[in-house]
């Protein structure tokens, strides 16, 4: 059974108001484990809604959503919470960190949804923040930190979440060429170790380092295509394996 299996879903904002909104038009999509997926498409062709139902941020007005076999389009908001701890770690769009607290407390801070116990929630925030190479901002508080080293606070909370699932909402699109390869490299290894990784990106150059190119235009599924393995890469070839990446953007 595939990991994520959508059909035929429609999420519409205002529906039967006159400024009604298909954002997502009767989609239908089915993701394997270990797959390593780009869904791409113009401003407000529906990608961040997409994300989130796929998320369990939000639920469909109309189609359904099995996640590995569960039924989540007619979940509680408690519910939907608790499916979203086990299984999906998130970056999302413009990071979503939490000012008043210190960095590494925002990248425990969802552990603690998966029941992990305090010493291990630090531990563990600390050595995600380690892999990405900003262990030495952990005390800090995020607004302090450039935009690049954000993003990698907000790369690090969702791997410390060891989540089989990692969804990423434009992860680059603020970050020089750079700090996005770095950021796109992490994805491919944790992808390589396992993780089913699920990209949303406008940049087409970025999509085509995915194994898989979802595009969507005005709400529905456009093009759903394999990328032939040599098309993979060249991004990560220029760095070396995930933990090392360097600091000062
Ligand atoms: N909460 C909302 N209420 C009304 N319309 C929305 C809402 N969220 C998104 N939309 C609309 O739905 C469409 C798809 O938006 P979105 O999923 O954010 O697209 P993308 O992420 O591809 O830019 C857009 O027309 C957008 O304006
Ligand atoms: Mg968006």
């Amino acid at each position: 059974m595939a990991l994520i299996e959508i059909k035929n879903l429609s999420k519409i904002y205002g529906e039967g108001q006159e400024n009604e909104v298909r954002a997502l038009d009767g989609v239908s999509l089915s993701i394997e484990r270990g797959e390593f997926v780009a869904v791409v498409g113009a401003s407000g062709s529906g990608k961040s809604t997409m994300m989130n139902i796929l998320g369990c941020l939000d639920v469909p007005t109309r189609g359904s959503y099995l996640l590995d076999g569960i039924p989540t389009h007619h979940r509680s908001e408690r519910e939907l919470a608790d499916i979203r701890g086990r299984k999906i770690g998130f970056i999302f769009q413009g990071y979503n960190l939490i000012p008043s607290l210190s960095v590494w407390k925002n990248v425990a801070l969802p552990l603690t949804y998966q029941g992990v116990g305090e010493r291990e929630r630090k531990a563990r925030a600390l050595e995600a923040l380690a892999a990405m190479g900003i262990a030495d901002r952990a005390d800090s508080r995020p607004m302090v930190l450039s935009g690049g080293q954000q993003q990698r606070v907000a790369v690090a909370r969702a791997i410390a979440t060891r989540s089989p699932i990692l969804m990423a909402d434009e992860p680059t699109g603020a970050l020089d060429s750079k700090t996005g390869g770095q950021v796109l490299q992490i994805l491919r290894d944790l992808n390589r170790a396992g993780t089913t990784v699920i990209l949303i990106t406008h940049d087409n150059g970025i999509a085509a380092k995915a194994a898989r190119v979802v595009r969507l235009s005005d709400g529905r599924i456009v093009e759903d295509q394999q990328n032939t393995p040599d098309e993979l890469c060249p991004v990560g070839d220029n760095f070396s394996r995930a933990p090392a990446v360097e600091r000062g953007d």
